[in-house]
């Protein structure tokens, strides 16, 4: 017999595309929300292996993270060069709630369809793509951070590269981007400059835990997504 959730799954194949947009959208709002409440029920259970089921990608386990480290094409020379980016486009970034958007870097863009990039996320989750689309982040107004949630296709496959990270001396508990499990447990995954983090956004809740006065984050993502998808669910 199947379960709940192989029966929710199997409900997306009756659908047309733009339903699905939207059934992945309900689901994805519930698996946030249930993270946001840290419910430890059924409800979770059983939407989180709804959105497994439905993940794009072809991973030996969809839930945590694909990868993390500093990939040898990120040489200190290349991260330097991004720091740069970033500072030189900070003052213009766009002021979003949760963080500051920049974007229009030249060597980011350069990065995001790069044959170093693209080999190293393809051997992680075969079969993904570049969208080429690469978006710095910065967090640096206290409170700045994302609650828990899971994000639609836009950033299903989130490539995030730390680039700095200012802390506050003796902070026993800086900023993190977190993972949240529906067994109730979290994971804080406090990158170094330079590291890279690679974990399915579209399945997988995950936050940013608020950052705190004289602390700054500043971060590139680059966007991937399932290969031959169409590429305008891909961009803003
Ligand atoms: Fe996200």
């Amino acid at each position: 017999m199947s379960t709940l959730g192989q029966r929710l799954a199997e409900l997306n194949d009756s659908l047309t595309p733009a339903e699905q947009a939207n059934y992945k959208l309900i689901l994805g709002l519930s698996a946030g929300h249930l993270a946001q409440e840290n419910s430890v029920g059924e409800s979770r259970q059983t939407v989180t292996d709804t959105l497994h089921q439905l993940c794009p990608y072809e991973v030996d386990k969809v839930e945590g993270l694909q990868y993390r480290g500093r990939p040898d094409f990120m040489t200190d020379e290349l991260l330097h060069k991004l720091q740069n980016e970033a500072r030189s486009l900070e003052s213009d970034a766009i002021p979003y709630d949760e963080h500051y958007l920049g974007y229009g870097g030249s060597v980011a863009d350069q990065v995001a369809v790069s044959n170093e990039l693209t080999e190293m996320v393809t051997a992680i989750v075969p079969k993904s793509a570049p969208t080429g689309i690469a978006s710095y982040l910065f967090y640096r107004d206290p409170g700045q951070g994302i609650i828990p949630h899971v994000d639609t296709d836009i950033f299903s496959l989130n490539i995030l590269l730390m680039l700095e990270h200012q802390t506050v001396e003796g902070d026993p508990e800086p900023s993190a981007l977190t993972l949240h499990y529906p067994d109730g447990t979290t994971e804080a995954v406090d990158l170094e400059a330079g590291e890279i983090a690679v974990f399915l956004a579209g399945t997988q809740a995950h936050s940013r835990t608020p950052i705190k006065s004289g602390e700054k984050v500043s971060i590139l993502t680059f966007g991937f997504m399932p290969e031959g998808a169409p590429i305008e669910n891909y961009r803003r």
